[in-house]
């Protein structure tokens, strides 16, 4: 039977509408709670996600695979090198062949391209677990962490920022992320303009994010700030993001990178100059580099909710793409 037509897969945040965006987050927090108090949630009993990587992870790999056991699920772990893709077997025929066997694909590639390809021969719903362009996955647990720490999306209860625009920040929660525009921060630059959140980008003018993800975030709401000075970008700041300066796959770059983004490191310094802000980070972190020990070690960081929020917003996604 033919039944690509209805099948939806995940590659970038805007795969979903705001509705089911929401929607998503929802479920998240419905599933975190279950999860705390012991009740049943059972919801893709006897299905199986296959997870396929090209890179290394820890969060992904086992916020999915300990996801799909608390929903009844099942997972199993494709390192690319396991598998005939190793050895030559075309992507293509990868997708539909696991899409015979499993009811869902998870992966991590290099190339932004070969999720598509991954998505266009598949049968079932592919969800991106990273590309050289995009981390959507993360986007989920980020709206969802900055949802549960400010209450909401469209202010910050409790902090003088709600009403105060002096440094021509909007009402509604501040973001400014900052270092490499890389696939992390193209996929909260969509999360972001989807549900409203005020975000500046500032990057080395090498490193800014790519001009489509800025357009398509101004067709979907509001486009990012983008600018290239830390300290104004932070200024009024709610939440500061940042992530590694060299990514996975970049390690030949590494030096020319550290020299750029000199002056980008997320310290005590550079903070004061925001809101008394909190500070995410994807994670793996380098500190000394991007950010420093005694920030992620701080009371304003949230990584670790970040980290425990995969679980719960890919739990949503999984259950709202496989049910
Ligand atoms: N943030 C994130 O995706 O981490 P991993 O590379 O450990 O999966
Ligand atoms: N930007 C980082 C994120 C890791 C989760 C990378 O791609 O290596």
């Amino acid at each position: 039977t033919d039944t690509t037509a209805e099948v939806r897969h995940f590659i970038d945040v805007d795969d979903l509408s705001r509705d089911e965006l929401f929607a998503v987050l929802d479920r998240a927090a419905a599933y975190k709670l279950a999860q705390q108090n012991g009740d049943d949630h059972a919801d893709l009993a006897g299905q199986t996600l296959g997870m396929l990587f090209q890179k290394p992870s820890t969060r992904t790999r086992v916020s999915f695979e300990t996801g799909m056991t608390q929903l009844g699920g099942h997972a199993i772990f494709l390192g690319a090198d396991d598998i005939q893709l190793g050895r030559g077997e075309p992507l293509k025929d990868t997708s539909r062949t696991l899409s015979r066997y499993v009811d869902c694909v998870m992966a991590r590639v290099f190339k932004h391209e070969n999720m598509e390809v991954l998505a266009e021969y598949a049968d079932v719903p592919i969800v991106n677990g990273l590309t050289d362009d995009a981390h959507p996955c993360q986007t989920l647990a980020d709206l969802l962490t900055i949802r549960e720490h400010f209450g909401g999306f469209d202010g910050v209860s409790g902090s003088e920022a709600s009403g105060g625009s002096s440094d021509g920040r909007s009402d509604g929660v501040s973001v400014t992320w900052i270092g490499d525009g890389n696939n992390v921060a193209q996929s909260l630059v969509l999360g972001c303009a989807i549900t409203g959140i005020d975000l500046t980008v500032v990057t080395p003018p090498e490193h800014a994010v790519d001009d489509a993800v800025v357009e398509r975030a101004a067709e979907l709401g509001e486009a990012p700030e983008t600018t290239t000075d830390p300290l104004e970008a932070v200024a009024g700041a709610n939440v500061v993001y940042t992530d590694v300066w060299v990514s996975m796959g970049q390690e030949d770059e590494r030096d020319t990178r550290l020299r750029r983004f000199d002056g980008f490191q997320v310290n005590e310094t550079l903070l004061e100059a925001a809101d008394d802000p909190v500070v995410m980070h994807c994670l793996p972190a380098h500190r000394g580099e991007e950010i420093t020990d005694d920030v992620i070690e701080s009371d304003q960081s949230i990584v670790f909710e970040q980290a425990e929020n995969r679980l719960h917003a890919q739990k949503a996604l999984l259950a709202t793409l496989v049910e």
